[in-house]
């Protein structure tokens, strides 16, 4: 699969539908954080659309400060500079539209049933298969610059997969590698096109709200305030879960992490 899997800006322009997203790449073989260069990227004035991606990041991110490991070349680690005319109060739209390219592109290229969870995971029976960091630069109410980083465990075997985070891979779900660029041009495609909807109005939120495997059901969730524990009822167009409390009430929590009751389930 590596020879034909190398991540170049070549490879990846070759066959590449989109109009702007991705059309300039920088690729690195090591990098501490394709993150941390797309923002240095985007305080310098990188164009929109910029694409950032790396075979190995040394300090790879998570949401929360934590890492993002991923052994060399076997992921897809890339981040994307974006400069949307958005309030700073849709800013979760952004998280939604690459959730919903990501979840197609897998759909689409592997036959998976790739469900979103929230706020920011990628998920396949029950376990997380990707993740996403959106992180802001903003000028009075609005945004200046978002940079997007991706993570999607492509192909780790089963040993390679961090147990105590319950992930997995594509590969492990598949039973078998599959090559990452086709992947990654298809992402791209997805997400520019939901972007380029946000002006006329075309608002994500409902096409991720129905993307959510953990709607409709009992959740408890870990926040800087505490656990809380109710029904996963809805989400808004911010990007909140709206949680029924037992004693009745709608708690909107707007970051934290959801443990949902019932254990993921197995492989078929
Ligand atoms: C999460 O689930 O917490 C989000 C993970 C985001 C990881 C990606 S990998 C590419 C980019 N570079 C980073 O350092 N982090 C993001």
């Amino acid at each position: 699969m590596r020879e034909r899997d190398e991540l170049t800006a070549g490879a990846i322009g070759a066959g590449l539908r989109t109009r702007w997203l991705g059309q300039r790449v920088v690729c690195y073989e090591r990098v501490d954080s394709t993150q941390t260069v797309a923002k240095t990227m985007a305080t310098r004035g990188a164009a929109e659309g910029t694409l950032v991606i790396a075979e190995e990041q040394s300090a790879g991110r998570g949401r929360l400060d934590r890492r993002w490991l991923a052994p060399r070349g076997t992921s897809l680690l890339f981040s994307l500079i974006l400069r949307p005319q958005l309030e700073m109060a849709r800013v979760a739209a952004l998280t939604m539209i690459c959730g919903l390219g990501v979840r197609e592109a897998i759909r689409e290229l592997t036959a998976l049933p790739a469900q979103l969870k929230w706020p920011n995971d990628i998920v396949l029976h029950g376990r997380k298969v990707g993740g996403i960091l959106a992180e802001t630069a903003t000028r009075g109410e609005h945004l200046d610059w978002a940079v997007v980083g991706i993570g999607l465990n492509v192909n780790l075997a089963a040993e390679a997969l961090p147990a105590e985070f319950g992930a997995t891979s594509l590969q492990h779900e598949l039973g078998r590698s599959l090559p990452r660029i086709p992947l990654l041009q298809r992402m791209l495609h997805g997400i520019e096109r939901r972007y380029d909807q946000l002006p006329a109005g075309q608002w994500p939120a409902q096409e991720w709200s129905a993307a959510l495997e953990t709607l409709g059901q009992r959740v408890r969730l870990l926040t800087a305030e505490g656990t809380l524990e109710g029904l996963a009822e809805a989400v808004d167009e911010a990007g909140a879960l709206q949680l029924r409390l037992d004693d009745g009430s709608l708690r909107p929590v707007w970051a934290g992490d959801l443990v949902a009751r019932r254990e993921p389930t197995t492989r078929p």
